[in-house]
Formats: C-alpha cells, sequence, structure tokens
C-alpha cells in the first residue's frame, strides 16, 4: 500500500532541475528515483513538463510537474494497495489521459513510475533486475557498456557534428574487465590528445570534446588509443559504435550538414559505408534524421546485415512507432530511454517486441542524469546485452557502471555480452 508520494526538485548533471520522487510504503518502506533529462531530444517523445517562468530557472523549472505529483498523483495513488507496479503504471497513464502524457508530464510520470517499479522489489526482497526479469520473463545477462568517449553536437560546445563517439568491449571476459578496458582506453586517449595539443575538457556525458570536426579523424584516435592500452580493436576485443544524432544536423532541405559538406542520404549512407570499411564500427544510432524513412530504409538494405543500426530519436522507445519501423524494415535495434515513453511497462513493451521481432536493444541513460542506477537495472533484467551510459567518468555516468560491477560481484554466474 502506498502511504505516501512525495516530490522535489533537485538539480540534474547540467544544472538543470529534474524531480526526485520518494514513495513510502505502509510498511515503512522508502524508495526513491530521480529522473533523467535529454538535450537532442527526438519530437515524438513524451512530453516532458517545463515552467517556462523566466524568473525560475530561467525557464527550466519543473514546479508544475513537482506539483502535480505531490497533488493530484498522490492524491490518487496514497492509500491504495497495488500488487505490481504494472498496475500503477496503468493508473498513471489513464489519469494523465494524453498520448504523449502532457498534462502531468512525462518527467512526473517516469518519477513515479520507476519509484514503484523499485518498490515492488524492494518489498519482495528482490534486486531491482531479478523482479525486471521475472516480469518480463527474460534471462537476465549483464550488458556491454558502451563507453561515450568523445563528445560533440548538442552534448558539447566543438565543431564535431556527430554527437556520440563510443568504445564497446564486445570482446571482453567479464563485466568488470570491460569496465576497466572502457577506462584504460579512456586514459590512453587523454593522453593521445594532450600529446595532439587538443583540450581534454569535457562534454556533457563525461567524453572529450576535442576541437576535431572530421568523425573520421576521431575514430583513427580511437582506434590508436585501444592499441596504445594494449587491446584489440574489433569486436573480438574493442569494436566502435557511433551515434550521430543525424536529427541534429539535418537542413530544412533535407541534407546533412557535416564538417562543412552538404549530404544526401545515399551520399551520408556511403560515408558510413566508408567508416565501417575503414574502422572496427559495429554499431551507428540515428545515422539519419527521425523524419528520413525512406532514408533509413535505404541505409538499413545497405548496412543491417553487416552492423547494428539503432533508432534513438525515430522511435522514442514508442512501441507503436517500432512495431511500425518493424513492418517497414527500418533499422535493426531500437535505443531504449525510459523518459521517451514515460513508464517503465511501457518500456518493457517496446523492448519485448524488438526481442519477438530480432531486433537487438540498447539501454541508454539521458545526456542530463542524476545518480539514480535504474537503467543499469533495466539493461541486466531485459537481458539486452547493452548499456550506454556515457564515459568511464563524471558521477552520474560512473555509478550506472559501478552498479554493473556490484551485480556482476553479487552475482558471479550472470552472463556477460551480447547474444551473438
Ligand atoms: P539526449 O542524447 O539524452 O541528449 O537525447 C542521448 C542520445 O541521443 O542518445
Ligand atoms: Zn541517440
Amino acid at each position: 500500500r502506498i502511504e505516501r508520494l512525495h516530490a522535489v526538485e533537485i538539480l540534474d548533471s547540467r544544472a538543470r532541475p529534474t524531480l526526485s520522487v520518494t514513495l513510502t510504503t505502509a510498511d515503512g518502506l522508502r524508495v526513491r528515483a530521480g529522473v533523467p533529462s535529454g538535450a537532442s531530444t527526438g519530437t515524438r517523445e513524451a512530453v516532458e513538463l517545463r515552467d517556462d517562468d523566466p524568473e525560475h530557472f530561467g525557464g527550466q523549472g519543473v514546479a508544475r510537474a513537482v506539483a502535480h505529483v505531490n497533488g493530484e498523483m498522490a492524491e490518487a495513488l496514497t492509500g491504495r494497495s497495488f500488487s505490481t507496479f504494472a498496475e500503477v503504471d496503468a493508473e498513471l497513464i489513464a489519469l494523465d489521459g494524453t498520448d504523449a502524457k502532457s498534462r502531468l508530464g512525462a518527467n512526473a510520470v517516469i518519477g513515479v513510475s520507476l519509484a514503484a517499479a523499485r518498490a515492488q522489489a524492494t518489498a519482495a526482497g528482490r534486486e531491482m533486475w531479478q523482479c525486471l526479469a521475472e516480469v518480463a520473463e527474460v534471462a537476465p545477462r549483464l550488458p556491454v557498456p558502451h563507453f561515450n568517449v568523445v563528445n560533440g553536437g548538442a552534448h558539447a560546445a566543438n565543431q564535431l557534428d556527430f554527437q556520440e563517439f563510443m568504445i564497446a568491449p564486445l570482446g571482453a571476459p567479464s563485466l568488470p574487465e570491460a569496465v576497466r578496458a572502457g577506462a584504460e582506453v579512456y586514459a590512453r586517449l587523454k593522453a593521445r590528445l594532450a600529446r595532439g595539443g587538443y583540450a581534454i575538457g569535457l562534454g556533457d556525458e563525461g567524453g572529450f570534446a576535442p576541437a576535431i570536426d572530421r568523425p573520421e579523424e576521431v575514430l583513427r584516435l580511437l582506434v590508436e588509443a585501444i592499441t596504445d592500452a594494449g587491446y584489440t580493436p574489433g569486436r573480438d576485443g574493442i569494436a566502435l559504435a557511433l551515434d550521430p544524432a543525424a536529427s541534429e544536423f539535418r537542413t530544412p532541405e533535407g541534407r546533412y550538414r557535416i564538417a562543412g559538406d552538404e549530404l544526401t542520404s545515399d551520399q551520408l549512407i556511403d560515408r558510413y559505408e566508408e567508416m565501417c570499411d575503414r574502422f572496427p564500427v559495429w554499431s551507428i544510432e540515428d545515422g539519419l534524421g527521425e523524419d528520413d524513412w525512406t532514408g533509413w530504409t535505404r541505409l538499413t538494405a545497405r548496412l543491417g546485415d553487416r552492423i547494428q543500426l539503432v533508432g534513438d530519436d525515430i522511435f522514442v522507445t514508442n512501441p507503436a512507432i517500432i512495431t511500425e519501423a518493424i513492418d517497414r524494415k527500418v533499422a535493426n535495434s531500437a535505443l531504449i530511454k525510459v523518459n521517451q515513453i514515460g513508464t517503465v511497462t511501457e518500456t518493457l513493451e517496446a523492448m519485448r517486441i524488438c526481442r519477438v521481432a530480432g531486433y537487438t536493444q540498447m539501454v541508454s541513460h539521458r545526456s542530463g542524469e542524476t545518480e539514480d542506477t535504474f537503467i543499469a537495472d533495466l539493461a541486466v533484467g531485459t537481458g539486452c546485452g547493452q548499456l550506454k551510459s556515457g564515459a568511464p567518468a563524471r558521477g552520474e555516468r560512473v555509478a550506472k557502471y559501478n552498479r554493473l560491477i556490484e551485480i556482476s560481484d553479487a552475482e558471479p554466474a550472470l552472463p556477460y555480452g551480447i547474444v551473438r
């Protein structure tokens, strides 16, 4: 039984307000959840409610969302008994009543949903990942961490158009070894950048943000840093993954502006193919814009047998959109962000649809994060095999990787990596 539901405005990793939601049960059990927030958001994402009050955090305040939790949502839920978080989620969806959770705010809704899921696990004396594995009816596994070590796009002030350059220790023997590999390559990359005269300041997700504009130059540096650290570049060792977040550099005319060049969808696909020929790129997320569905079908036909093509802004963790994409043979993988859809239940549904269709899934943080580690448990519990949570640096990023290490330590029998 829910005794109390309470939200407060806290800060995210970018010094912007977000929500912390605390749920107290009648048994005196208390859990809390922190709400993430994106910068390069898809237009069809569930709606994050901001106050637009210029006197309060420059318009970024979430006082209205907080008031919805403490008012309407608390009134609807407190004093009532729920046996599963799915029941709470159904209640939240009905209470909001809109498709995009725009009335109560997806930030308010996901905060309560995360807290409800955590309350169910805690009440049952289970770890969050165990509870999720039972609900999703899948075999849990430890995911390959995708460390975002070079930041560009909307996450950094440099001239790099691609948003994320990740290293993925696909060939690591275990999760702790994968984290160690990530940290070692990160250190080597930092040394290389410093030697090359580049600034080593960090972007929003903890990766370096050097003054480089050509993506190929970054890929070259990553391969060198992997080698410097004594690892093998490639799928048997450490592979590369990209999130260009192409919607962000798409022009109104439907072209893609990269380092001064204006490319058509097909020219950009050619460029990706060249990158895959020259570098061990194993995954590309949002390679094309969210409105370029015809481009996406050609991208998938060209590269889908060779690499993972992940839909983020185009899919927004939305079960209906993913279903349409599967039908139209768009991408072969989905990025999974809980706040894009707004409840844990709908997130699990999106992942189930992917599993049934043979689409892989990568659980993801947002560029604005808190110390909350729910997504680490989500990745483990759904057995999807992949998690991206930024660089192996900055507390809010490292919290997720450290949670994976704790799970791995407590449960040595859990397998690591993607199912091949
Ligand atoms: P966001 O970026 O959290 O700023 O939307 C993450 C991503 O594009 O994957
Ligand atoms: Zn993305």
